[in-house]
């Protein structure tokens, strides 16, 4: 039974969690491997619109299992909520929902913290504290789901961190101190609420894996934002490739069967960094209300631009991908030439490998190939066969480009519409 990772082929926000939620129809399980509530997966079954932070989005199947794994930072208030938005809405959770005893939890002085290192860093982060709790993992001084369960340990781990964060939130960041007796009583609280589900999520995947069950990986942010292979130090604090999986789940590599990327029918990014095929004019505009591009989690309007193959390319080698998902294509159905970006010029160079030098990144113009847009409407669209014929024209030279094929094709929000050339737990 194939193991299939689903992972971003750009800077996130790709429409993973439409696609993860077809796919996890003929998945067992489905656990999510890195990141935090920094992702926003957006899902639409029934004109109902459900927007994920934490749980996988798999969660909206009755009866699937769905896992938190130990590369994931987790704020207990935000799973809360999260849970309690889903069971409100009549979706089961209870008997589903496992998280990894050794993910790290985010406390209240990672926020803090977040916030206020943009001021020197200036990366966009979401300003969820993900990166400090990160630095606290790797610190080897962060509070762990199971220290959750000891209240003696967590006390003690707590005191150690907070007298080492307060000191730093007041002589370094000039911010209020926080108190050990508060965090203490709310954490504890959450503790009541969330033990019921942490576990040895790693024992419990591997024997799913052994019963053959199907898995679905879900990866959250995209390949641009991984810390190592990203556009650092433009990226999240995490590794969101489907690399990840292995680490942040506690599996084999040889348990991988296949790696599906998603990339929708242009880029887009959120936050700072390099971007070439940016437009800062009406036409990223234009694109920005036609794919209603506003983060999922910060409200924040995404900076829009052409699809950029030397990015999906790179992406397609780095995770190893067997296959695309391409999203959003009906939002390019109006425009009469469509834009791909094959390359970069800089200095009289042309690179047509990601190049890694930020100063290439930053100041390289975009080299472009035209191809005549279909200006029909594809929304709605099923099969691959009524696509208009230059929109297949379209899809045949991206696939040309980047050297897989793509087997799904997104033509609206809505589950239903989809083209499904290969479904990579019955396909591949
Ligand atoms: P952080 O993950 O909050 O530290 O933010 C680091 C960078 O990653 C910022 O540019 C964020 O906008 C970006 N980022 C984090 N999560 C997502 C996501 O789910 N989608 C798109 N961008 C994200």
């Amino acid at each position: 039974m194939p193991n299939i990772v689903v992972v971003g082929a750009q800077w996130g926000d790709e429409g993973k969690g439409k696609i993860i939620d077809i796919l996890a129809k003929d998945a067992g399980v489905v656990a999510r491997y890195q990141g935090g509530h920094n992702a926003g997966h957006t899902v639409v079954v029934n004109d109902e619109e459900y927007i994920l932070h934490l749980i996988p989005s798999g969660i909206i199947h009755p009866g699937k299992i769905c896992m938190i794994g130990n590369g994931v930072v987790i704020d207990p208030e935000a799973l809360i909520g999260e849970i309690e938005g889903l069971k409100s809405r009549g979706i089961a959770i209870d008997n589903n929902l496992f998280i990894s005893k050794n993910s790290h939890l985010i406390m209240p002085y990672h926020s803090i913290i977040d916030k206020e290192s943009e001021r020197s860093k200036s990366i966009g982060t979401t300003g969820r504290g993900i990166g400090p709790a990160y630095v606290d993992k790797v610190a080897r001084t962060g509070i762990r789901m199971s220290d959750l369960l000891d209240s003696h340990l967590f006390r003690e781990k707590l005191e150690l961190n907070l007298s080492n964060m307060n000191y730093l939130l007041y002589n370094v960041y000039k911010s209020e101190q926080l108190d050990l007796e508060e965090i203490y009583s709310k954490y504890m609280g959450y503790a009541q609420k969330i033990g019921k589900y942490i576990t040895d999520v790693s024992i419990l995947i591997n024997k799913y894996i052994e019963e053959n069950m199907n898995i679905l990986f879900e990866g959250a942010q995209g390949t641009l934002l991984d810390v190592d292979h990203g556009t650092y130090p433009y990226v999240t604090s995490s590794n969101a490739i489907a690399g990840g999986a292995c680490t942040g789940l506690g599996i084999g590599p040889t348990k991988i069967d296949g790696v599906l990327g998603v990339s929708k029918a242009y880029t887009t990014r959120v936050g700072s960094g390099p971007f070439p095929t940016e437009l800062k004019d009406k036409l990223g505009n234009d694109l920005r209300s036609k794919g209603r591009e506003y983060g999922a989690t910060t409200g924040r309007p995404r900076r829009c631009g052409w699809l950029d193959v030397v990015v999906v390319r790179y992406s397609v080698i780095i995770n190893g991908m067997s296959g695309i998902a391409l999203t959003k294509l009906d939002i390019l159905d109006e425009y009469p030439k469509i834009k791909i970006c094959v390359g970069y010029k800089y200095k009289g160079n042309i690179y047509n490998e990601m190049p890694h030098e930020s100063s290439v990144l930053w100041n390289c113009e975009p080299v472009y190939e035209e191809i005549e847009g279909w200006q029909e409407s594809t929304v709605g669209i099923k099969r691959f066969d009524s696509l208009p014929k230059k929109a297949k024209v379209y899809i045949r030279r991206v696939e040309d480009l980047v050297g897989v094929k793509i087997d799904i094709i997104s033509t609206s929000q809505r589950r239903d519409d989809t083209i499904i050339k290969r479904n990579p737990f019955r396909d591949y």
